[in-house]
């Protein structure tokens, strides 16, 4: 609910959800303050929070006002020049060189039906409730509009900005970020997700000091090297304990989030679209809308975040189908056959995958034009009829009479050197004129800032999801932008082609998702490289790495769990010696890892035992029934977040009838014994039937005392426990 309280010449918004608040000041001179983030306040006077700030010195003057510093003022969305050095939340330069806005409160508008932003993913839900709070500088005749959008329910907070030129003369945003909140502590540490190719989203953490600290992705994409993502949290959180304020950004391109200490050791945290090589010209009348960010307060550490979060974006994220369903268990080609197939050999792995109960099977790179290597082709979508052994409809229709779905690889946003699409519209591709275009496995980036190469890739693809008979297409994405221009936009507008380009994504997926809201998109970009809500606002799931070694997997779904629900992870159980570490795991716990999100397969079956498929059969029947624990369930982390040779996680269903508990060790050691997992967070009060031995546990017992991990005489040990409430 929104509360607005007047007293005097003042006005309190008090943005609250069920738990938390976000309380918003505007003052007798029409700044815009925020007194609170965190535990929820019932509506009240707060008018002692700046009076009893008291005033530091070297500071300037605010307004005229002796004494009345802003940069000792905890701001919600400050303009830099008067008073306030710190970082500002945007930057705009004007036509007579200058570069000063002074935002001042005009008034508010609180409205029950969020709108979609235009263009941009949006946070959805009915039961939400917004707040336009409206500010202008009145020399310079700009509006900005702040939108926070509360989701009572949820325990979240949205915030985006709307910027609008009201004069009649030209400006450039340099910066606009899209939240900047200020705390009036800083003794926190700061969580974010960290990583590269293969090695995504591991969590790493760093104690503010004072100065800038920050993350940030300059490569197109939101990138396998930070999540845009930034948790501050008091001392010591850790999954059950601590105080947290997470943001996490709705966008899918550049970002930054920096963190600012001052030298009063207030903290100021801001996120939104990277303004390193970001200008935008904003004409008279034209607006720039900001994407959105998601602030989720959490007092119970870490893992109520989580569940936060996911909850959050399995419902209101995205209408798509599956997000709050449960998606099929799917093969993937790549990692068994690579480029390296034939009608025959497809056809025997979508057999042989039914047998085993697998319901998707994904022909991945290798099926279209000359395509036998990355050395050439994408952007030729015609299906390989001689390596297809005849059409691909003929081909679909073979393997879907194995009762299984199909699905297809396609890079939609790249194109080969060596290709016909290349050589036709050689003026379609990101390029500087006169300047050498860097490959990156043999592709260059097509330039999505051009509506022409948006409807060229949309066409292609409604003609293919037409045309064909696809249950699933794996959008992938495989390189950074470098040498950044473009031969549509004006040399005035160069700089605003990176946020264009992901504009012109939004736009392809927006058009194919609505046109065939049945096909499951899975979003990729060299595993983890573009894994944000911005995505998942059209795609189901996220293959969140190419690295499919079990051991190595713990890290990275650990951390991409700390947003992501578990819905939209894709995990893939592989083959040993491992793709990537060449290291050899049991598959009782390669399974374990991979049913920490969405079961899929990657690897030949030929190439298994007939044990050890019997094996597998009966992981995708056991996943089969307890898959709505994992994707629709909460998920509490119980091991690993400090330790590095024990993980253990447990989903609850949501009608908490239903548990499933995973334990992985990774590197035996000698001369243990077993040790006890306790199992938190049930209802003390029920009794648990263990499954697989039909003994009876009461809750309590499981909270006090656990279950016995047994013995890790093995590297790579695992055991899973499902638990039925009675
Ligand atoms: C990328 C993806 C892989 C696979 C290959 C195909 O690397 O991340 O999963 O699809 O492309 O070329």
């Amino acid at each position: 609910m929104i509360y607005v309280i007047e007293k005097n010449d003042e006005k309190y918004y008090f943005l609250n959800t069920n738990n938390t608040s976000i309380v918003l000041l505007k003052n007798k001179y029409d700044y815009l303050f925020i007194l609170h983030w965190g535990s929820l306040i019932s509506p009240t006077n707060l008018d002692y929070v700046l009076k009893e700030l008291n005033r530091a010195s070297y500071l300037a003057d605010a307004n005229g006002v002796k004494d009345f510093k802003l940069e000792q003022m905890p701001q919600i969305y400050p303009s830099y020049g008067y008073s306030d050095l710190r970082e500002p939340a945007f930057s705009i330069r004007y036509q007579d060189g200058s570069r000063i806005t002074d935002l001042r409160y005009d008034s508010y508008k609180i409205y029950k039906t969020k709108k979609k932003l235009k263009g941009l993913p949006t946070i959805i839900s009915k039961e939400s409730e917004s707040i336009d709070l409206i500010l202008i500088d009145k020399i310079k005749k700009i509006k900005i509009t702040l939108t926070f959008s509360v989701f009572d329910a949820y325990d979240a907070i949205t915030q985006s900005v709307k910027i609008e030129n009201l004069s009649n003369e030209t400006c450039y945003i340099e910066k606009v970020c899209s939240a900047s909140i200020d705390l009036l502590f800083s003794d926190l540490d700061m969580f974010q997700l960290n990583g590269a190719w293969g090695r995504e989203c591991h969590i790493n953490k760093r104690h503010l000091v004072q100065g800038s600290q920050s993350i940030s992705s300059a490569r197109g994409a939101s990138g396998h090297g930070q999540n845009p993502f930034i948790a501050l949290a008091t001392r010591g959180t850790n999954e059950e304990y601590g105080e947290i304020f997470a943001l996490n950004f709705v966008y899918s391109g550049n970002f930054l989030g920096k963190v600012e200490v001052d030298m009063h050791k207030n903290t100021r945290v801001q996120l939104g679209i990277n303004p390193f090589d970001f200008e935008w010209i904003l004409d008279p009348s034209q607006s720039f809308q900001t994407p959105e960010v998601v602030m989720v307060y959490s007092n119970e550490g870490l893992g109520k975040m989580s569940r936060i979060f996911h909850k959050l974006y399995r419902n209101t994220l995205a209408s798509r189908k599956y997000l709050n369903s449960t998606p099929p268990i799917l093969l993937n080609s790549w990692e068994a056959n690579y480029f390296d197939f034939t009608k025959e050999s497809l056809l025997n792995l979508a057999e042989k995958s039914s047998e085993i109960g697998v319901e998707l099977f994904v022909i991945d790179d290798g099926w279209f034009a000359k395509r036998n290597d990355t050395t050439s082709s994408i952007g030729d979508w015609v299906p390989n009829q001689v390596k297809l052994g005849g059409n691909l409809d003929t081909l679909i229709n073979k393997i879907k009479k194995n009762k299984i779905k199909f699905g297809l690889w396609f890079e939609p946003e790249m194109v080969s050197p060596n290709s016909n699409l290349y050589r036709l519209h050689p003026e379609w591709v990101i390029q500087v004129k006169n300047r050498r275009i860097e490959e990156s496995r043999d592709e260059y980036v097509l330039d999505l800032s051009n509506p022409a190469v948006c409807e060229y890739i949309t066409e292609i693809l409604s003609n293919f999801l037409s045309v064909y008979s696809i249950d699933y297409v794996k959008w992938d994405m495989n390189r950074n932008f470098t040498n950044l221009g473009s031969t549509y936009l004006s040399s005035e507008r160069q700089k605003e082609q990176a946020h264009r380009y992901i504009l012109g994504l939004y736009s392809i997926l927006e058009n194919l998702t609505k046109r065939f809201p049945n096909v499951i998109i899975e979003g990729c970009a060299g595993g983890g490289g573009r894994c944000d809500p911005g995505m998942l606002y059209y795609m189901q799931q996220i293959w969140i790495s190419d690295d499919t070694d079990a051991i190595e997997r713990l890290p990275i779904q650990y951390g991409t769990s700390l947003i992501y629900p578990s819905v939209s992870l894709g995990c893939h159980i592989s083959a040993v010696p491992n793709h990537q570490t060449n290291r050899i795991t049991n598959l009782d716990t390669r399974s374990t890892v991979a049913m920490w999100g969405n079961l899929g397969l990657e690897l030949d079956l030929n190439n298994l035992r007939k044990d050890e498929l019997e094996i597998l059969k009966n992981k995708i029947l056991f996943y089969k029934k307890i898959r709505s624990i994992v994707q629709l369930g909460d998920l509490y982390r119980l091991q690993g977040l400090d330790e590095t040779n024990e993980y253990a996680w447990m989903y609850i269903s949501e009608k908490q009838d239903e548990i499933l508990v995973s334990y992985v060790q990774i590197m035996a050691q000698p001369n243990t014994v077993a040790k006890r997992l306790r199992i938190p967070y049930l209802d003390v009060n029920f009794n648990y039937l263990d499954v697989e031995n039909n003994r009876v546990y009461k809750g309590d017992e499981l909270y006090a005392l656990g279950v016995s991990k047994g013995s890790c005489k093995y590297d790579g040990y695992s055991k899973q426990w499902l638990f039925r409430r009675i």
